[in-house]
């Protein structure tokens, strides 16, 4: 299947797709994890990156596009992906369906994650991340790792992104309104828009994800 999975900064949105992934044997593809291992990794992409990232702004297309391609292009994604962050507004997802078409395969469904946004603020400000794999997120209440600060997968530090901070995250719901939310709509035109309420428990989430794929398929 080819997913992309849509929802404000903080809906949780990673912490699905590991998950969905997992349940559907494809890769879990973000835009936000390859900025960030580029960044920590020191290449000249990551240092593009890094400023609009730290502003809570998008990076721009021309670096966005192709790093996304690049990724899809990889051979495990030859039989389906899930796309978390990406596409971001109406360009990258105007470029996403000329490369699928390109290529003569389609998206499945559009998952749109629906949170209300006191949630979302509330789930980011407690977001905690192991240093060593990005796909290990906690939360300092709703999911707490036994020891504080230490990652209950593999040992590794766990440490709080530097986007997170109030100002930025409200920098980035505003970007998330005005340039991402019109995806929303343009998937809808194709009929591929399923909304998921994503309060709840992390694995209900899931479920009603997976229960509205099935319908999808
Ligand atoms: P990106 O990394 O994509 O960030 P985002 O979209 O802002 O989303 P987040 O990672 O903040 O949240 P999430 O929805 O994944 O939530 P999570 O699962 O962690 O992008 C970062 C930046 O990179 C952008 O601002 C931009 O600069 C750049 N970028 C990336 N892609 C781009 C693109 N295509 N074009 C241009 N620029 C791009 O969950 C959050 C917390 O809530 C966690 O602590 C988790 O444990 C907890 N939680 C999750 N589910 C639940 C639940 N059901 N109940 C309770 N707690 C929960
Ligand atoms: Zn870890």
């Amino acid at each position: 299947m080819r997913i992309v999975l849509v929802g404000p900064p903080g809906a949780g949105k990673g912490t699905q797709a590991a998950f969905l992934a997992k349940n559907l044997s494809i890769p879990h593809i973000s835009t936000g994890d390859l900025f960030r291992a580029n960044i920590s990794q020191g290449t000249e992409l990551g240092k593009q990156a890094k400023a609009y990232m730290d502003a809570g702004n998008l990076v721009p297309d021309e670096v966005t596009i192709g790093m996304a391609k690049d990724r899809m292009d990889q051979p495990d994604a030859e039989n389906g992906f899930l796309l978390d962050g990406f596409p971001r507004n109406v360009s990258q997802a105007e470029a996403l369906d000329e490369t699928l078409r390109d290529a003569s395969m389609r998206l499945d469904a559009v998952l749109d994650l629906e949170v209300p946004e006191d949630e979302v603020v509330k789930r980011i400000a407690g977001r905690r991340i192991c240093r060593k794999d990005s796909a290990h997120v906690f939360h300092v209440t709703y999911s707490a790792p036994k020891k504080d600060g230490v990652c209950d997968v593999c040992g590794g530090e766990l440490y709080q992104r530097e986007d997170d901070s109030e100002e930025t995250v409200r920098k980035r719901l505003e970007v998330y309104h005005t340039q991402t939310e019109p995806i929303i709509d343009y998937y809808r035109a194709q009929g591929l828009v399923v909304t998921i309420p994503a309060l709840g428990k992390v694995d209900e989430v899931t479920k009603r994800a997976m229960d509205a794929l099935q319908t999808a398929k």
